[in-house]
Parts: C-alpha cells; structure tokens; sequence
C-alpha cells in the first residue's frame, strides 16, 4: 500500500522531505531579511526559468520594497543528473547597468548553473548581484562564489516539487519531495 506522503513522478517513488508550511516560513524569513538589507533601495530580481517561478512569486509577494522582475532561461538537467553545459534557452534583455541584482534560483546543486548566470551578467554591470536559492546542497557545491540567502541545506539527494521537476514533471507539488533509493 501506498503512503499517504509518498508519491510517483513518472517512473520514481518520492517521499514528503519538506512540508508546505517550512516553505513558506522559509520563504518569508528570506523575504525578511531581504527587506532588512535592501532598505530603501530598489531591488531588480532575476527568477531563473523553469525551476524558480514558484519561489520567485512567493518570495516577491513579502518583499517591501520598490522592485522588478525578469527572467532568464537555461538548462543543464536530463533526467536526474546534470549534463556539464548550461544552455541559455531564454535571454536577458533587461537593462542592469547600476541597478542592485538578486538572482533568485530554485536550487544550487554544483554551482555550475550559477557561474554560467553570474558570467552572464558581468558585462551588464550590475551595482550589487547577490543569490536566493530555496534549495543548497552543500556537498554537491564545487564553485567558490557566496550564496547570500538559503531557505534550505540538504544532503545530496534529487528532490522535486514546489517548481522542482524531474524531467519536467512535478514542479505543481506544494510540498518538496525526496527520491526513495
Ligand atoms: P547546478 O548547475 O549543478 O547547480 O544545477 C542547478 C540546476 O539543476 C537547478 O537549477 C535545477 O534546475 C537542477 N537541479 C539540481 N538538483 C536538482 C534536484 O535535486 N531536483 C531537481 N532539479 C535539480
Ligand atoms: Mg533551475
């Protein structure tokens, strides 16, 4: 039988890992501290396509302050593993030239998605550019750039839900799940 907290996703089990409540606390933690530190400034955030469009809503609803959004695109997952390159499938074209950048991202993982996206923005000369990823996973981490707001550290497991997919599925769960090995 199956439990009430495990779930399919095309052909894998996962289990409930972090409720929708610890989400949303989170979330707003984040939102918190961000409205803390950018007092007064307008704040331009930059939501990293797919996996970041729950949290990037979520997160700019507690936001205080003055600010915009866009978003980019890339890609470097298939199935459950990365493939080494990222593919900006989505570009920037927003001006950044002065303006305070926070890149918000679903989950860093190796980093790699994130270096290729701080390159990116480096000719735009942004003023500020820092990172608000939901998801860290510290053992995976293998970049030397800061992450300056984390909603979670988790071990190396593939988790999805909450805009987290694996292979495109998953993402509408409120809930994030963990794969059952
Ligand atoms: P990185 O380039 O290795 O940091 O990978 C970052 C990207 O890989 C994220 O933006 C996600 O799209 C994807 N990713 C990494 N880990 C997971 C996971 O556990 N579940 C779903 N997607 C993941
Ligand atoms: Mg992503």
């Amino acid at each position: 039988m199956q439990q009430m907290n495990e779930i399919s996703v095309k052909d894998k089990k996962f289990s409930v890992s972090i409720s929708e409540k610890e989400i949303e606390n989170s979330v707003k933690n984040l939102a918190n501290r961000i409205n803390e530190d950018y007092k007064g400034k307008e704040i331009t955030f930059l939501g990293i396509l797919n996996g970041s469009f729950m949290f990037a809503s979520d997160l700019m609803k507690n936001i205080k302050n003055e600010c915009k959004i866009s978003f980019i695109k890339v890609s470097s997952y298939e199935g459950t593993s990365t493939t080494g390159t990222v593919k900006q499938l989505l570009g920037l074209n927003e001006d950044l030239e002065g303006k305070d950048v926070i890149i918000i991202e679903d989950i860093v993982d190796t980093g790699l998605t994130m270096k290729n996206i701080l390159e990116i923005l480096k000719p735009k000369k942004p003023k500020s550019v820092k990172i608000a990823t939901l998801i860290f996973k510290p053992e995976s981490f293998k970049e030397d750039f800061k992450v300056d707001y984390i909603g979670f550290s988790i071990p190396n497991d593939f988790i999805v839900g909450y805009g987290l997919d694996y292979d495109g599925l998953g993402r509408n769960l409120k809930e994030i799940y963990t794969l059952v090995k």
